[in-house]
């Protein structure tokens, strides 16, 4: 089976952490660019509006691969703008995808994700995993936005992380 990962990340973390998966699976590994550069406000513009970013690489190299697995953050309880251009393309090419996210989970578990998940591409995930970095700190005091917003996960963490992945993708590739 011919499989890439895909990440965008913003600050890092679900970047690496998809690098490391690529490299124990192994799999090609392509990271989603923008042409304009990111900021807190085109987030918050691109998340209130449902805007579809213009990305790089363009979607139809989705093309060459039977399963797909997708890394990137979660931002306002939905993925990452920058993956939606990727995610319509499956509309109408449809593959077997995956959907790993690490994410902060400070406030909530990100209950809508599959649900947008199967709307941008027409068919759940074979796979999906919300991790997060909360579950990676101390549980007491509670984890809040703040401690999990500036996280940046550490080898410990990333291998973890990678192992517990690595676990739920054999039933699937
Ligand atoms: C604007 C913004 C909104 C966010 N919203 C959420 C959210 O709704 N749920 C969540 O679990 N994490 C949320 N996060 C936290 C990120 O998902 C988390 O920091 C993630 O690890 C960042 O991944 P990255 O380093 O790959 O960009 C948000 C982060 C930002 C910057």
């Amino acid at each position: 089976m011919k499989i890439i990962v895909i990440s965008y990340s913003f600050t890092g973390n679900n970047e690496a952490l998809a690098s490391c998966v690529a490299k124990e699976l192994p799999a090609e590994h392509i990271r989603i660019s923008e042409p304009k550069s990111r900021t807190m406000g085109t987030i918050i513009l691109d998340m209130i509006f449902s805007r579809t970013p213009l990305v790089q690489p363009a979607p139809d190299i989705l093309g060459n691969y039977d399963f797909i697995l997708f890394f990137g953050p979660v931002w306002m309880g939905q993925v990452a703008a920058p993956l939606r251009a990727h995610f319509k393309y499956l509309k109408t090419h449809p593959h077997k995808y995956g959907f790993i996210s690490i994410s902060g989970g400070a406030d909530s578990t990100n209950p809508k994700l599959t649900g947008e998940l199967r709307k941008r591409t027409g068919v759940d995930p074979a796979v999906f995993i919300d991790m997060h970095i909360a579950d990676l700190l101390p549980a007491n005091p509670k984890p809040a936005r703040k401690d999990t917003s500036a996280y940046q996960l550490d080898d410990v963490d990333m291998k973890k992380l990678t192992h517990t992945i690595m676990k739920m993708l054999k039933d699937v590739i």
